[in-house]
């Protein structure tokens, strides 16, 4: 699908079909109220009236607010391609409203059909975009090419969660990685087995011992020539995670090749940033491992050594995604001094008990920066809820035998004793530069919201973006 902007009123352009968005309030004074009235069109939220001979679908929204217009559009777009129609024409009314547009028609119109043999054609190719904003063109233009480019990079990271584990294993994640490299200038570098023992990244090595696919570590990195920033990205990559020796249960298994969404969204935001020419330092870091069982599997009752030094015991196996993080995180400290670090993780179960299923848990030491985390995953229309850390909680990962255990001595408040427990791998001088993001519950759906559809949902991507672009616009403080 091809989406283009033009500086002309709706009206001038040449296209099949129309989407218009309407508030109960604005219906009667619609120049077809008489028809829609007979039809029982009342514009509730996302009801739609297509009327063929108008070539118009009309979509009730409940307010105009980026939110609603974010769903409806996507919700739109998807009637839209149930038809024959092959382009279609949308007015931006308002500068506020062009991410989300473009998320509703980029992002609300993915599909992935890679293992389909037959897959469903839609004839619509062509989304066109009408200024009617008001708004000078130039400074429209700027924004919606950047809302593209963002919207392209969260569907790059669908791509890349929804291939099955047999075909994303680690060593395919970090071909995925060389040639992002490639295509988009980027430094990379990957360490296989002898290179992680070589690093000492015990714990990581642990986790991937019983695979046939051997884990790789990725290092990506984007440097502009004056940065006004450096940034590290840590991303879970657990092409599969069958729990280990601390099997999971058939039901709960099924969905676990996305939990390397992270280290796909790191992927994607280090895209992304190139792409913008941000005049930031990134450096996404990638743990690619798979959890399986086997005769020389890990065991619940090791106690591994992680790479900078502290001892952990292992209680629980299907922890694993906290094991590759610390020696990931370790690596990643060690090896650039960045001011800030953020890591990205489908971590916890538990984080989804808390928050639901939409919601990203934000966890870390710096209170005012997780709020400017809240603030940017509003924006850019991610949820977001912030997870307090307490120092009780720390004590229900304390070990008896180690250093650190793998999991709590409580059942309760999972996801945050999650995050104490990769606390023990951030240096002391990074704490407050530090805030974990447990997109657990947040990046995969088995059914379509929003604008996600089916599958890997890219979390992590726009909020991310729109983070980096505030430090952009904020210059050398
Ligand atoms: N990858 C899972 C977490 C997860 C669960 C992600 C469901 C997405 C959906 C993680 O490795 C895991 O298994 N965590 C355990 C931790 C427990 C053993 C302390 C969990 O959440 O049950
Ligand atoms: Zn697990
Ligand atoms: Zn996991």
């Amino acid at each position: 699908m091809n989406v283009a902007l033009y500086n002309q009123p709706l009206s001038s352009l040449e296209a099949d079909l129309t989407i218009e968005f309407v508030t109960p309030a604005q219906l009667e004074s619609h120049r077809l109220y008489p028809l829609l009235a007979q039809a029982g069109f009342k514009a509730e939220s996302e009801q739609f009236c297509t009327l063929h001979e108008h070539r118009l679908i009309l979509c009730g929204i409940s307010e105009e607010n980026a939110e609603t217009f974010r769903s409806a559009m996507a919700s739109a777009l998807k009637a839209a391609m149930g038809y024959t129609y092959t382009s279609l024409k949308i007015a931006i009314s308002d500068k506020k409203l062009v991410s989300a547009l473009v998320d509703g028609v980029l992002l609300g119109g993915y599909k992935f059909e890679s293992y389909k043999s037959d897959p469903k054609k839609t004839s619509l190719k062509e989304i066109m975009f009408a200024n009617e904003s008001g708004s000078d063109f130039p400074a429209l233009e700027i924004l919606f090419n950047q809302s593209v480019t963002i919207a392209k990079a969260t569907n790059f990271v669908r791509d890349l969660v929804n291939q099955t584990p047999y075909d994303m294993t680690p060593q395919a994640m970090a071909v995925a990685a060389d040639s992002l490299a490639t295509s988009n200038n980027l430094e990379c570098t990957i360490l296989d087995v002898n290179g992680l023992e070589a690093e000492k990244m015990n714990a990581m090595l642990a986790v991937g011992r019983a695979s046939i696919n051997p884990p790789r570590l990725i290092h990506l990195a984007y440097k502009p020539s004056n940065p006004k920033k450096v940034i590290t990205l840590v991303g879970k990559g657990l092409t599969y995670d069958s729990g280990g020796l601390s099997l999971k249960a058939a039901a709960s298994m099924v969905t676990m090749k996305m939990d390397k969404a992270g280290a796909c969204a790191v992927m994607g935001i280090i895209k992304a940033v190139s792409e913008l020419k941000l005049d930031i330092e990134v450096h996404a870091f990638v743990g690619a491992v798979e959890n399986m069982i086997g005769g020389n599997a890990y065991k619940p009752d090791d106690v591994l050594r992680a790479k900078n030094g502290k001892t952990i015991e292992v209680r629980n196996t299907d922890a694993e995604g906290r094991l590759v993080l610390a020696d990931v995180l370790g690596y990643a400290q060690e090896n650039v001094k960045a001011d800030y670090l953020f890591d990205y993780a489908t971590l916890t179960g538990a984080c989804m008990v808390a928050l639901g299923p939409y919601t990203t848990g934000v966890m870390g030491h710096n209170e005012a920066l997780k709020q400017e985390w809240m603030n940017a995953a509003e924006a850019s229309g991610e949820y977001c809820g912030i997870l307090p850390f307490n120092r009780h909680l720390k004590k229900l990962i304390k070990s008896d035998l180690a250093d650190v255990c793998n999991v709590s001595s409580k059942p309760y408040g999972g996801a945050i004793t999650a995050a104490l427990f990769l606390d023990n791998f951030i240096d002391e001088n990074m704490k407050e530069k530090w805030v974990h993001f447990d997109i657990a519950g947040s990046a995969y759906t088995e059914s379509a919201w929003d604008v996600h559809t089916y599958g890997g949902t890219g979390a992590g991507v726009r909020m991310s973006i729109e983070w980096l672009l505030k430090l952009n616009t904020q210059g050398n403080n």
